[in-house]
């Protein structure tokens, strides 16, 4: 995944497409690149994250320009590597965001027309292929005639010497347009445009872009006018800053009271509507796909399910159900993804409307491209999330599956008026009992310092709390690059105690509820085996500190809702752990936020 920015209008283009492709690192982080059009198509790639880029290029002038940040796929992560291209003679340039598929053949055939390629990417065959369609003049044509040559998933743009144009297009990777004043914006994600405007219109698959300083005309690949209304995005500047924190995790993760207020406004008013979408499907069970932190929120969401309304449900890997048997059943399907643009995800969507079911997606990220794929869209209003490590948007999505699990729940009629009542409270007291976990950070925090030297770390849960000590063990080692293992914590006797000893803390769920007992027999197991324990319980609990080194209490709730305060002391965790390890942590090693490829 990559991000891409262009920019036409009357400013000087070089600062701004810097400080938009800034706010789209989050998108991929290995390169950098930028192109302005002025004398000449003046070029400058660096490797590294864009502050390198900032700091070696030399000053640009011109008014017209795009510029890239790459997440390696196809070529190592070099400055060869990264974008814009130019062609054999610079008078084009263009960034990418996808894959071009038929990249080798289209390459050696361009080299033995003569062209000469500087870098090992899939992207810049279509760098020659504009420079050779150049000859005739237009650039939006140029393009167009290129685009029929590639196959592949794409967001591209292309500027062209002498030009005062950006010409963009897509295929299955986001674009949207910023409209100015006087000036016009493309960009992979809302998030780079909102310090210029936050009036937008969204390109489509298979569309085309034309962005001049006072015009935006879009068309099919046909070159047939396409009529689109300008959206105004609600999102601010603000939300898509740092705002005073040192980094956007910790900020995220301090945005959660107040993402949950959003995700609930005006939503437990009207579950069971008669009419609404849940109540007039019919299905026999409930299947859940998404990857990583979206798939720990669906398994989460089982047991909330199940619990609130009876309903069978699985929970499945979007990469392992797409290649799966279609079983003969006929379940919901309810994809996860925060982004909406996880390919494997996407890939689920459409594979579970091949096998005729009806299908559900919750999103982050509004209009994105799993929303065009899916029967019915649930946005969690989480707002932007910068970081690489999910954590707003994981408490955001339980939400939506708590509002799901009800809907179920009133139409299977398991779900009774005074129960509906209860779970109403206990979720609208949510943000107070997260706010209660933010209060203690400090006390986390040095926690997190005792125990930032462990090179391996256990998490175990048990119950709802088992996909939860999974999600702690994700962000500890995604963000701490400490290695960590989720288990359920009746397992770890089946093999990883093998694994344990002092140099090994384990951290413990301990919700008092009906595996409380059986909770406080596995941390003796593993303290017996002298792998320090930090647990997590609930404030009141007099019986823990007697089996564990150290505990975080939380404000005790219901177990069924507890799993969202718990997962934000283990995201605090991690992000501490991280801190005291000196991480790069919004920008972890190796990953990127959103992953188009399979
Ligand atoms: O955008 P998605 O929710 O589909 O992304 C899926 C995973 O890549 C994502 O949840 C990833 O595991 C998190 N960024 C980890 O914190």
């Amino acid at each position: 995944m990559c991000g891409i920015v262009g920019y036409v209008g009357g400013k000087r283009a070089q600062p701004i497409l810097l400080d938009s492709l800034k706010r789209l690192e989050y998108r991929g982080y290995d390169s950098a690149g930028i192109a302005v059009v002025g004398e000449g198509v003046q070029l400058f790639k660096a490797k590294g994250e864009i502050a390198v880029l900032e700091a070696s290029m030399p000053e640009m002038e011109g008014t017209v320009g795009i510029a890239h940040t790459r997440w390696a796929t196809q070529g190592k992560p070099t400055s060869e590597n990264a974008h814009p291209f130019v062609g054999c003679n610079n008078k084009i340039a263009i960034v990418h965001n996808g894959i071009i598929t038929n990249f080798m053949e289209l390459r050696e055939s361009l080299i033995a027309d003569g062209h000469k390629f500087t870098s090992d990417t899939d992207t810049e065959v279509f760098a020659h292929l504009v420079e050779m369609n150049l000859d005739d003049g237009d650039l939006m044509d140029a393009v167009r005639s290129a685009l029929k040559r590639i196959e592949g998933t794409y967001a591209f743009a292309v500027v062209a010497d002498g030009g005062d144009e950006v010409v963009a297009a897509r295929n299955e990777s986001p674009l949207v347009v910023g409209l100015g004043n006087g000036e016009n914006f493309v960009a992979s994600d809302v998030t780079a445009l909102l310090k210029h405007t936050n009036k937008v219109v969204y390109v489509l698959d298979g569309e085309m872009v034309r962005i001049t300083r006072d015009a935006v005309t879009i068309t099919d690949q046909e070159g047939n006018r396409v009529e689109r209304k300008p959206e105004r995005i609600a999102w601010s500047l603000e939300d898509a800053e740092k705002s005073g924190y040192p980094h956007f995790m910790l900020k995220e993760i301090f945005e959660q009271p107040k993402a949950i207020h959003e995700s609930l406004l005006g939503r437990l008013e009207s579950i069971g509507a008669e009419g609404s979408f849940f109540q007039d499907q019919s299905f026999s069970s409930v299947k859940i796909v998404a990857c990583g932190t979206s798939y720990h929120a669906g398994l989460v969401g089982k047991y909330v399910i199940e619990e609130l309304a009876r309903v069978p449900t699985t929970v499945q890997i979007s990469s392992e159900y797409r290649y799966s048997t279609a079983a003969r059943e006929n379940p919901l399907v309810l994809l996860i993804t925060q982004s909406g643009e996880t390919l494997d995800t996407i890939a689920a969507a459409r594979e579970a409307r091949k096998r005729g079911n009806r299908t559900v997606a919750i999103v982050n990220v509004v209009d994105s491209a799993i929303s065009r794929e899916v029967d019915h869209v649930i946005y969690t209003r989480a707002g932007p999330e910068i970081s690489v490590a999910a954590t707003k948007t994981f408490v955001t999505q339980l939400i939506a599956l708590y509002l799901i699990a009800m809907e179920l729940g009133i139409k299977g009629r398991s779900l009774t008026a005074q129960a509906r009542k209860s779970v109403t409270g206990q979720l609208r007291n949510l943000p107070r009992a997260v706010q209660d976990v933010l209060n203690q950070a400090q006390t986390i925090e040095a926690l997190a310092n005792k125990y930032h030297k462990a090179r391996d770390m256990f998490f175990m849960g048990r119950n709802i709390h088992y996909p939860i000590s999974l999600e702690g063990a994700l962000k500890t080692k995604e963000i701490s690059y400490i290695h960590g293992e989720g288990y359920p914590a009746g397992e770890l006797k089946h093999g990883p105690l093998a694994l344990l000893s002092e140099d090994s803390p384990v951290v413990a769920i301990a919700a008092k509820d009906h595996t409380y007992e059986k909770m406080i027999g596995n941390i003796s197991e593993v303290s017996a085996r002298a792998s320090p324990v930090i647990a997590i319980a609930v404030k009141g609990d007099t019986e823990i500190g007697k089996f564990a080194d150290d505990v975080i209490y939380l404000k005790e709730i219901p177990p069924l809702f507890l799993p969202v305060p718990v997962i934000t002391a283990l995201q605090l965790w991690a992000y501490y752990l991280a801190k005291a390890r000196g991480c790069p942590i919004d920008k972890p090693r190796n990953i990127a936020k959103t992953v188009t490829v399979e």
